[in-house]
């Protein structure tokens, strides 16, 4: 198993040595490892089991260092960047090209984002290059919330696990690009479409709802536990003792349930929805029934996610 800490000097030593760590941000913990290294760009994807054609974001703490791998930051993207940064937006903009192909399954655009995680931002600041992290899970699983989600399924793969406590936000960043002057939207995420439509007018969807490999971005079937996730309404259903229930806000009184946010408010389901499934996915459960939450803000992410665990 991985060290677990708080010690950003010994953080900073292993990745300096182009060894791997977990870090954790606002949205989800992270596998780190130098942006700007092959050698430890080759790791991540091995310790993820990623396949080489699903490109990494990349990390850092200014803008300046930003500007350092990137070619242009358009109008559009410094409107948001304004707004929203640190935070869980990722922009896909055109990479400089001393940046290494690997990082970004060669394509023209690297994903970048200011975190807002103090560790993290402390781990950044003294660190002379920017970090690629993916999502800290084996390829194809929910994404991890805390350092011992992280340390259950890759502890045996790296050294150190930074500590920062539960994800505040609970799901991964927006991701945003442009097209021609367009600003298009491909994954939902912590920052919601509301908030980016405010800042730069209309924006349009381009979510990868496809299952084919060649596509970056997302597959369709992501983020899935072992047992099987069906969507329904809970209110009509009987559940037995291999059944667990995933609610936005009812209490249905089964022993394997856990409520988003008896409280009804979404951001607290989202801080909440990967630790549920995670927790249901253990040899006693065999069948999750989650139900979706209001299709509104951040309630869009939290559905696009449990659509996705349950998609076969
Ligand atoms: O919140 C987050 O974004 C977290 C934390 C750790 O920052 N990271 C994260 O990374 O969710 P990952 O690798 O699990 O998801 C990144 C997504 C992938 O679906 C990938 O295909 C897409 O971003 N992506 C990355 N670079 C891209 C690029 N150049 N073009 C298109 N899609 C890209
Ligand atoms: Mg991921």
């Amino acid at each position: 198993m991985a060290e677990i800490g708080q010690n950003i000097d010994f953080a900073k030593r292993l990745l300096e040595s182009n060894d791997l760590v977990g870090i954790p941000t606002e949205t989800v913990y992270g596998l780190a490892g130098n942006a700007l290294s092959i050698e430890a760009i080759l790791k991540i994807y091995k310790v993820k089991n990623r396949p080489s054609f699903d490109p990494l974001i990349t990390h850092a703490d200014t803008i300046e260092k930003i500007q350092g791998i990137v070619d242009d930051i358009p109008e559009t993207a410094q409107k948001l960047i304004e707004t929203l940064w640190p935070g869980p937006l990722t922009l896909l903009l055109p990479k400089a090209k001393h940046v290494p192909e690997v990082l970004t399954s060669g394509l023209p655009r690297i994903a970048v984002r200011i975190p807002k995680h103090p560790l993290t931002i402390q781990l950044l600041q003294q660190l002379d290059f920017p970090l690629a992290a993916p999502s800290a899970n084996p390829f194809g699983y929910v994404s991890p919330t805390n350092a011992h989600h992280v340390d259950d399924q890759l502890g045996f793969k790296i050294k150190y696990i930074l500590n920062g406590g539960p994800c505040p936000i609970g799901l991964e960043s927006t991701i945003v690009g442009f097209e021609e002057g367009r600003t298009v939207l491909y994954r939902l995420g912590g920052i919601p479409l509301e908030s980016i439509e405010k800042i730069v007018g209309r924006v349009e969807l381009k979510l990868n709802q496809s299952s084919d490999p060649t596509a970056p971005g997302m597959l369709r079937s992501h983020y899935a536990p072992g047992p099987q996730v069906i969507i329904s309404d809970l209110s009509k259903l009987k559940f037995n003792q291999e059944d667990a229930v995933i609610s936005y806000s009812t209490d249905y009184n089964h022993q394997n349930q856990v409520i988003l946010s008896p409280r009804a408010s979404l951001d607290e389901a989202a801080k909440n929805i990967f630790s549920a499934l995670r927790q249901f996915d253990n040899d006693n459960i065999r069948r999750i029934y989650v139900e979706l939450v209001p299709e509104v803000s951040l309630g869009r992410a939290i559905n696009d996610r449990i659509r996705r665990a349950a998609y076969k």
